[in-house]
């Protein structure tokens, strides 16, 4: 018998501004994503300077810019979809473009067209009885939150997101049962570009400390510079997310709405009792953002870490009703490595794009440096379930890896067949172990553009786009292996894993 339960919801997930493209067709508007250039395929580009921001808009016509183009799923979607009801999907993790919408965000109406344009997806997804998952903002801000406010330390943005969110609520209702509010909504802190739209150093000179460990709190110094302003977002968007769950509950209640969040797990390098009390730090602060949103308030350690580190909030009106009137349905995450933690944050280095850690000798890593652990994703597991008692969905984990066709044309992507089936065995073990895991969705499950390298020569992908970083390509679509393997893993309901 299968340790899945029968209705387990198998599938994959994606974003709008990795995939959509379409951009500025019927009148679609830009978001903060669509300023973020192509700098090389291994060069992150999660952070925003003044210059960098200037020089996008000045060299607007010259500089790539991969998300604009996305995998044209917005031509493409019928096909997509129908690769995907081919693999045996459930569910399809997707994201709606704010401004594909709102172009501007600023609008009282939304575009009829962009409006038409999710319906049909929806529809489409439903044609092969696959369920929506949607994510309501997957970092994407209109433009204009970031020229004219500060992104989402400014308070301004929330009343515009809300009407936004709500139009979501009111329009698709009907067609969207499980919804999320924020992706990742930790990344604020960690990458307040992506998560925000904040560019760094409009809070004073900033320079990218030698030392810096974006995962985890930061060292007193640099509270001032940018710690205060993505703290404050991440209060702005912890009360737009309470507020449409609420909204949701009383107008929608047959919709479910999660939270979500990077997991991040942690080991200490060595038992000396500073090492534990570090990873424990920097454990609680990875589970301060569902205490929050599934729990309905801030916990006290926090208040007293941002007194200590004066960091200063400016509380939004009657927040603590907003927080307990908006706990979330489920608790969902992204989970792709573990890493270690010393006292001495130093001494750990930057892996991947924008992870620092120690080598872990157990564990083997990526083509990108990401250190690969399923078993902490069941040790995580266990350990949101005693904290939150609330059913999981695990809406992205995934491998990324260089990919070229064979003089055949096919992709012979083993490692990912071997690392999924890693994960789907210890999300089988959570299970049994009690864990209420409703779901799974692969990141990627087609090619998209990265979004910490702005890039397609990272691939998640089941399906492979014949794209490259310039938008050379014919955008056709063909299957891995993986596509093959991942098929009859949700045909057997997980059972079948060879
Ligand atoms: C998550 C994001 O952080 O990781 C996705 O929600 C992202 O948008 C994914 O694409 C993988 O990261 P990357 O940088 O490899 O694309």
């Amino acid at each position: 018998m299968s340790k899945f339960p029968e209705n387990f919801l198998w599938g994959g997930a994606t974003s709008a501004a990795q995939i959509e493209g379409g951009r500025c067709l019927d009148g679609k508007g830009l978001c903060h994503l669509d300023y973020v250039y192509f700098r090389g395929p291994k060069t992150p580009c999660n952070f925003m300077l003044k210059k960098d921001y200037e020089k996008a808009k000045a060299e607007e016509a010259i500089l790539n810019f991969p998300n604009r183009r996305g995998i044209d799923f917005f031509h493409h979607y019928k096909e997509d979809i129908a690769l995907l009801a081919e693999m045996g999907f459930r569910s399809f993790r997707m994201s709606v473009s704010w401004t594909r919408l709102f172009p501007t965000g600023l609008e009282e109406t939304p575009d009829p067209e962009g409006v038409q344009f999710y319906h049909n997806v929806f529809k489409e997804l439903h044609k092969y009885g696959i369920e929506p998952l949607v994510t309501m903002i997957h970092y994407e801000l209109p433009i204009i939150f970031v020229e004219k406010y500060d992104g989402w330390v400014s308070p301004e943005v929330i009343p515009h997101c809300y009407r936004y969110l709500k139009f979501l609520i009111d329009e698709y209702k009907d067609e969207v049962k499980y919804w999320l509010t924020f992706n990742e909504i930790n990344m604020v802190t960690a990458v307040p570009w992506l998560g925000g739209g904040i560019i760094l150093d409009r809070h004073g000179e900033f320079e990218m400390p030698k030392d810096f460990r974006p995962f985890g709190p930061l060292p007193p110094e640099m509270a001032d510079r940018w710690e205060n302003a993505s703290h404050q977002a991440l209060h702005h968007q912890f009360i737009a997310s309470a507020m449409i769950v609420k909204y949701a509950h009383e107008t929608a209640p047959q919709c479910l709405i999660g939270n979500m969040f990077n997991l991040h797990h942690l080991y200490p390098e060595t038992p000396s009792p500073e090492d534990a009390l570090r990873a424990h730090q920097e454990t609680e602060f990875n589970m301060f953002f569902c205490d929050v949103m599934a729990g309905g308030s801030y916990p006290k350690w926090i208040l007293s870490y941002y007194r200590k580190n004066n960091i200063n909030i400016k509380w939004y009106d009657g927040y603590e009703e907003i927080l307990t009137n908006g706990k979330v349905d489920f608790i969902s995450l992204s989970y792709y490595l573990s890493s270690i933690v010393t006292a001495d944050p130093k001494r750990q280095e930057r892996i991947g794009s924008f992870i620092r850690t120690l080598h872990n000798p157990y564990l083997e890593t990526s083509d990108f440096g990401w250190q690969i652990d399923p078993t902490a994703l069941r040790i995580s597991l266990n350990e949101l379930r005693d904290r939150f008692h609330l059913p999981i969905y695990i809406v992205e984990n995934g491998i990324g890896a260089f990919e070229e066709p064979d003089s055949e044309g096919k992709i012979h992507d083993d490692y990912r067949i071997a690392y999924l089936r890693s994960h789907i065995n210890c999300i089988a073990d959570a299970i049994q172990d009690g864990v209420d895991v409703i779901g799974y969705t692969p990141w990627g499950c087609i090619d998209l553009v990265s979004c910490s390298l702005v890039s397609m020569s990272k691939r998640y992908g089941f399906v492979y786009v014949d794209a490259d970083d310039f938008g050379n390509g014919t955008y056709d679509r063909s299957r891995k292996d993986s596509f093959y393997w991942y098929k009859k893993v949700i045909a057997s309901n997980g059972e079948d894993l060879d």
